[in-house]
């Protein structure tokens, strides 16, 4: 891996948390989409490296345990749902939402300690969302601009990785300097906010600038946005943006316009690699309307591909290891800072903060076989 490469002569510096394959903040993190898993349905899955088993009950509610089964180990992924309970496919141990076992059907007492931990789960944006933690502090993030605007409507784009770890490619919509060199856009006189929130799982960035008039199609842009253009992200436990383009806009001067709107959700795939699934979001319109909606999130789409292709090889071979930031860049170093304060989860390999080394435990000692009459064959 390109942290361990030019260590003498480029000395590479290790964060807490921020760009460490090892530390899974405590965040929402995607799962599946809601309609691949139906009312009586378990998936087991990898979920930033932890084996997780998913099950939709009768009461339509999504739970998310851990995958191996108390008992000896088999992935409840191969189990079944029944009622509101997944059995395991092996010896059919029966666990709740809650993760404790219900039903041990050989006759024996349910062993005090046969439970499965249990991962907090929620359902948004058509998306079905795990929180490495028993209750989530917090629901999956709102796009800032959208919070006012009623019900929602979304459009799902097809994932793709990034070889790289997803809080180096999260910079990218914090950077205002490559939005001209490698995004060709005109910027005059840009003024810069990134401030994260004091809850400790949010952080707001805005860009604004002044739209040169110089040439035809500067004077066109103009009068079509105005002179002023602004973007912003809200990220959210760092692995979620939520990307406003186009705010506070009046198309041709006159008409407000509610903006483009999308979300990228990070998670890591294995050591080198992190998925990005974006997620198109604007405002839920009825009758011929709808089809204005969709239009809008088409056209988010079509302007992110074209953006997510020319940043491409930023990410091919990267050593993120920022060491000489201008005052352009404070946004990025903000961003490093708030991904550095966030609580490790869980799911991390890393030794957690005052986590003691866990002793096997022995939950009874099991009876002797029963002697049998007959001699052994
Ligand atoms: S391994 Fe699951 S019930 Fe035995
Ligand atoms: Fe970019």
């Amino acid at each position: 891996m390109n942290r361990h490469k030019n260590r003498r002569t480029q000395p590479f510096f290790e964060h807490p948390v921020f760009n460490r394959w090892d530390v899974v903040p405590a965040g929402w993190y995607h799962a599946l989409p809601s309609n691949k898993l139906a009312k009586g349905q378990v998936k087991s899955m990898v979920l930033c490296g932890q084996q997780v088993v998913l099950f939709r009950g009768d009461d339509g509610t999504v739970r998310c345990l851990d995958a191996f089964c108390s008992h000896m180990g088999v992935d409840l992924g191969e189990g079944k749902v029944v009622g509101n309970t997944i059995q395991c496919y092996f010896h059919h141990w029966r666990y709740d939402g809650t993760g404790a076992c219900v039903d041990v059907p050989c006759g024996e007492p349910i062993p005090k300690n046969a439970r499965q931990h249990r991962w907090a789960t929620e359902e948004k944006y058509g998306f079905i969302w795990v929180f490495p933690a028993t209750e989530a502090p917090v629901p999956v993030i709102d796009l800032a601009d959208l919070e006012d605007k009623g019900e929602l409507t979304f459009l799902h784009g097809t994932p793709y990785t990034r070889p790289c770890h997803h809080h180096v490619t999260m910079i990218n919509g914090l950077d205002a300097q490559h939005l001209s060199t490698i995004h060709g856009m005109e910027i005059e006189n840009p003024s810069l906010d990134a401030t994260a929130a004091e809850d400790g799982h949010t952080f707001t960035f805005e860009l604004r600038w002044k739209i040169p008039g110089k040439t035809l199609r500067q004077r066109f842009v103009q009068f079509m946005l105005g002179k002023t253009y602004a973007y912003g992200m809200r990220y959210g436990f760092g692995n979620l943006g939520g990307l406003s383009l186009a705010k506070r806009t009046r198309l041709f001067g006159r008409w407000p316009f509610i903006g483009f709107h999308m979300f990228f959700s990070y998670r890591p795939v294995d050591e080198h690699r992190c998925e990005v699934q974006p997620i198109y979001v604007t405002k839920k319109r009825r009758g011929p309307m709808a089809l204005y909606a969709l239009a809008l999130m088409w056209i988010t789409q079509l302007m992110f591909m074209t953006l997510r292709d020319e940043d491409g090889a930023v990410y091919d071979n990267v050593r993120f290891n920022p060491r000489n930031l201008l005052k352009i860049d404070a946004p990025v170093a903000r961003f490093v800072q708030y991904i550095n304060r966030l609580a490790p989860s869980l799911w991390s390999e890393a030794d957690l903060p005052g986590e003691s080394v866990r002793t096997l435990q022995v939950v009874r000692e099991p009876d002797p076989p029963p002697v049998s009459d007959r001699a052994a064959p």
